[in-house]
């Protein structure tokens, strides 16, 4: 639309041009056709004042007369000449003017003829003989003069009725133009309002969909809000009632067996085995403790610097054992692989948790995988990572040749109580327990698998600067746990913990004297003398265990410390039981244990 109405206005223009055009060339035509109308006039005039002068010479002959009559003469000829330069246009005026040009001539010459006769004082016979012919002759010279004044009129008015109607035309076609600029301008200014029209109506629909995108969005989030809460209730409620069916088949196993025993009491062989079924019950029982511990990051760690390569080769037999003849078992090990600081019973733990879930997948043979490597970490690689800092981490690979796991396995593997093996023969909790030791070691840990193309498991552990002593996976020590009657202070907040720890204590042959918190065991302290050992809860109401210790050493700089703990926890994370400067025995533990401990710190 707008090319056409910028189209019609340069019509217009053209048109109007071309009006101004054909008004130019009317007045240059009538101004043409006046002057071609004085010349002839002129002429005519110039002819009869000619006569005037050549009558006047001839009657009277005086010297002015002659003059006037030659300057006549000249000027009819300059006249002619004169419109012959201007009557180029129009063929009909040229004849006409050419016809006079002879008839002139020929009076001209008839006038020098008489009056060089009157010159020689002649008597006149010329004009009488040649009046008529020379009166004729200006006759047909009027005559044509009077015919082409009469012919330029009608040429003037032809023209000028001609370009007249030229105007009209264009006159017309120039209102046309108008007319259609205006509507064109009209349709613009309308198809610009129906444009903005529709834009407005664009924007208004736009803006109702982000309106109505957001609202669905905050739906969204909303619902996703809710599924999670939901899953995360399902997931507790697996938790729960995964730890409840657990616990309910060790307790049944204790409870009955502990019943039987009672009843053989006269029995002793009897009784012996029911009660060690009882104690196996509580074996389990710690484990799977443990392991919620683990998976809760709450376990009580005590991590210690560990050369990764030497301890991965220390288990490669323990691992053979596990895992049986028909999967081999290879090692791809960094040359010089960094040492990490990590609780080296729980990573025993975890590599032999993800070495029996290979060993499972891989079901009859294949082949298992250990690889180390340093890995050198920058913040682009952590950021998806939460948690992870950048820095050195050195990478335990675990890989097989088993089934492998599809995505839904994966995205679930980690849950503590989730498995796909039937029961009795999973409980769920060992990827759990992997997971959550690395976490609560600082470092991470991820699935790589496929169905049907096996499954690598990498732990990232923080790599460890300082110096590395031979770490040992287990306490191996074991032998005499005769106390000698050394006296051991012993704080306990639970009675029954405290009852047993007494009993297991002189079961060892060591005197126990029992406080249920720390002013009791100051108390205490004060009245005896010869205290060789503070055993001592953790976390207790009032004065904490840390606190009782430091209180102790400063009065009998002597007396060693023994911690023991349930789990290690302050306000807002669990720490390593490594700050407490002492020995930690972690809960629950067996007579042979606390014996072994004993010993170990009073040697
Ligand atoms: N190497 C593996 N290959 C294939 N699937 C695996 C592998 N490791 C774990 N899984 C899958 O992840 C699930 C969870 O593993 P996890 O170790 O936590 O529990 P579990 O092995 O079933 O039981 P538990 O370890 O407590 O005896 C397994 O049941 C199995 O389906
Ligand atoms: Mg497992």
């Amino acid at each position: 639309m707008p090319l056409a109405g910028l189209a019609i206005v340069l019509i217009a223009a053209v048109v109007a041009f071309l009006i101004s055009h054909g008004m130019v060339s009317t007045n240059q035509s009538v101004n043409h056709s006046i002057e071609v109308r004085v010349g002839i006039s002129e002429l005519g005039r110039d002819i009869a004042e000619q006569n005037a002068g050549f009558r006047g010479y001839l009657l009277v002959g005086t010297e002015s007369q002659k003059t006037e009559a030659n300057r006549g003469g000249a000027a009819v000829t300059d006249q002619y000449s004169r419109l012959r330069t201007i009557m180029t246009d129009e063929p009909t005026q040229r004849a006409n003017l050419d016809a006079i040009g002879p008839m002139l001539r020929e009076r001209l010459d008839y006038i020098h003829t008489q009056m060089k006769d009157r010159e020689a004082g002649g008597t006149g016979l010329a004009d009488t003989i040649a009046r008529p012919r020379i009166r004729q002759l200006i006759a047909d010279i009027d005559t044509r003069l009077q015919q082409m004044s009469t012919e330029e009129q009608r040429l003037l008015e032809a023209r000028q009725a001609q370009s007249q109607r030229l105007i009209q035309w264009l006159s017309a076609a120039l209102a046309g133009a108008v007319m259609l600029v205006v509507a064109a301008a009209y349709l613009t200014v309308k198809d610009a309002r129906q444009r903005f029209t529709a834009l407005r109506n664009a924007t208004r629909e736009a803006r109702a969909a982000a309106h109505a995108a957001a609202t669905e969005s905050e739906a969204r989030i909303e619902a996703e809000a809710q599924l999670r809460q939901i899953q995360k209730m399902e997931s507790i409620g697996q938790l729960t009632g995964g730890i409840a069916h657990d616990f309910n088949n060790m307790l049944a196993v204790i409870v009955g067996s502990l019943d039987l025993a009672r009843r053989r009491i006269g029995q002793p062989e009897r009784a012996e085995r029911h009660i060690s079924d009882a104690l196996e019950g509580a074996g389990r029982a710690t484990t799977l403790v443990s392991r919620l511990l683990a998976f809760s990051r709450r376990q009580a760690l005590t991590p210690a610097p560990i050369e990764t390569n030497a301890f991965l080769l220390d288990l490669v037999d323990l691992l053979r054992r596990t895992l049986g003849e028909t999967i081999a078992i290879e090692t791809e090990f960094e040359a010089a692989a960094w040492p990490t600081f990590a609780d080296p019973v729980q990573l025993e733990s975890a590599m032999l948790n993800l070495a029996v879930n290979a060993r499972d997948a891989m079901l009859a043979n294949g082949t298992l995988t250990l690889t180390t490597a340093n890995r050198a970490l920058y913040v682009g690689d952590t950021s998806d990572i939460a948690d992870l800092d950048p820095g050195d981490y050195i990478e335990i690979t675990v890989a097989d040749t088993g089934c492998g796991m599809s995505e839904e396995v994966i995205a679930r593997a980690f849950d503590p109580f989730f498995t796909t093996k039937t029961v009795g023969k999973g409980t769920g909790l060992g990827l759990s327990q992997v997971f959550g030791f690395v976490r609560q070691s600082g470092g991470h840990v991820t699935i790589e698998s496929e169905i049907g193309s096996g499954t690598r498991v990498r732990l990232l552990l923080p790599r460890h600067r300082g110096e590395v002593q031979a770490a040992k996976a287990r306490a191996t020590s074991q032998g005499g746990l005769q106390g000698n009657g050394a006296r051991v202070l012993l704080v306990e907040d639970d009675p029954r913990v405290r009852r047993f720890s007494a009993d297991a204590l002189r079961e060892l042959g060591y005197v126990p004297l029992s406080a249920a918190n720390g002013a009791e065991a100051l108390q205490l302290l004060l009245d005896e003398r010869d205290i060789a050992v503070l055993f001592t809860d953790v976390v207790m109401p009032g004065m904490s265990g840390q606190e009782l210790a430091a209180t102790v050493k400063a009065m009998r700089p002597d007396t060693r410390v023994l911690f023991t703990t349930g789990y290690a926890r302050d306000d807002d994370n669990s720490i390593g039981l490594a700050q407490l400067d002492a020995p930690v025995l972690h809960k629950p533990f067996d007579v042979t244990e606390l014996g072994t401990k004993l010993r170990e710190i009073l040697a």
